[in-house]
């Protein structure tokens, strides 16, 4: 089997909260476990979709990746190699070959330099350039995110949703990343350039053989860019599948949930039944399935033990490249 890009190994992060704020109580402090023992691989050349509501730790998961935040246990391998442990002269390198690009417009844009200056600190961080070449290599750059030329003159508070967006790709992809981290692309922008920006993705992903763990609360969105999603429930991987697999037959109770409300909110129809709550001020019990105070089929099959008793289920195989962590996995789909 071909060595995949990136392995996650029983990722997880514990926060440690103040008194009240809900969390497990360990030795009198009390833990929010935002990551919880999550495992999946990204291949080359893959989108791996990772969704779940707000709040369930997928801008977690992504900073341990790119070594912003250090992981509670378990471990992020690169390459075959554990982010945690690359040396400092490795660390530039590394830099530009995992790069993530945040859901705030504006993160990555110093609103003090001209859009030209911001590219090309970034590329000179990569690459030697003569003043000609410099300039020929921001003019590619804006061209692989369809920008016009003239806007490299132009400073970032300037510039529309879209073009912040566009900018933002382009600095990323000054440093020839081979992994990139998206974390909500799409989300803050209108939703007509949301389209125009999603076929950007799509079409340098396919270009350059790009690897992507596409982060979105946006089920429907995922499922359009992605080869194979992960849903995530409070802090844990419920659900791993093909993208047409997990919108077609989804085995976990939470996924098609979640799916029913996505497809719901699109038609403007107000989202009723099974996703009410929400995820921050859930209880997280100590013990079995923290997701069965929401869930349909623990309430259909008269609230069963498996579901109160035990850990949490662990993801298992219900049919090739198809895992789902739950006692009764949804059978035949819709
Ligand atoms: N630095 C932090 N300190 C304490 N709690 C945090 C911190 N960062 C995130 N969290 C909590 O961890 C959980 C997961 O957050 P996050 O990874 O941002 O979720 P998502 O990206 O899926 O919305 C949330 O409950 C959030 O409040
Ligand atoms: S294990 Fe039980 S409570 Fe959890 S998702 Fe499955 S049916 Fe629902
Ligand atoms: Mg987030």
């Amino acid at each position: 089997m071909v060595k995949p890009i990136l392995k996650i190994k029983n990722l997880s992060k514990h926060f440690a909260l103040g008194r009240g704020l809900g969390g497990l109580s360990l030795g009198g402090e009390k833990l929010l476990k935002a990551v919880d023992g999550v495992s999946f691989e990204i291949a080359r050349g893959e989108v791996l979709g990772l969704v779940g509501e707000s709040g369930c730790g997928k801008t977690t998961t992504g900073k341990m990746i790119v070594r912003l935040l250090g992981p509670t246990a378990g471990q992020a391998l690169f390459e075959g190699q554990d982010v945690q442990r690359i040396p400092r002269r490795g660390l530039s390198e590394f830099r530009g070959a995992v790069q993530m690009i945040f859901q705030d417009l504006d993160a990555a844009l110093n609103p003090k330099m001209k859009v030209r200056d911001i590219l090309a600190e970034a590329v000179r961080l990569g690459e030697r350039h003569t003043k000609q070449s410099l300039a020929k290599r921001l003019r590619e750059l804006f061209s692989m995110v369809n920008l016009k030329p003239s806007k490299l003159e132009n400073y970032p508070t300037s510039l529309s949703g879209g073009e912040k967006r566009r900018v933002s790709l382009a600095r990323v992809l000054a440093r020839k990343p081979r992994l990139i981290i998206a974390d909500e692309p799409l989300s803050a922008l209108d939703l007509s350039i949301q389209a125009q920006v999603a076929n950007l993705l799509k079409d340098l992903q396919k270009e350059y053989g790009l690897s992507f763990l596409l982060i979105s609360h946006d089920l429907r969105m995922v499922e359009l860019l992605s080869h194979r999603i992960a849903v995530m429930y409070l802090g844990r991987i419920v659900e791993t599948a093909s993208a047409a697999e997990i919108v077609r037959r989804p085995g976990h109770p939470y996924t098609s949930a979640l799916w029913t409300s996505t497809v719901a909110r699109k038609k403007g129809a107000k989202v009723v039944g099974q996703l009410r709550g929400d995820v921050f001020e859930l209880e997280r019990p100590d013990e079995g399935c923290v997701f069965r105070s929401r869930c349909a089929v623990y309430q259909k099959k008269g609230k069963p033990k498996q579901c109160r008793v035990g850990a949490d289920p662990e993801l298992r195989q219900v049919r090739k490249g198809h895992s789902v962590a739950c006692h009764f996995p949804l059978g035949k789909g819709k």
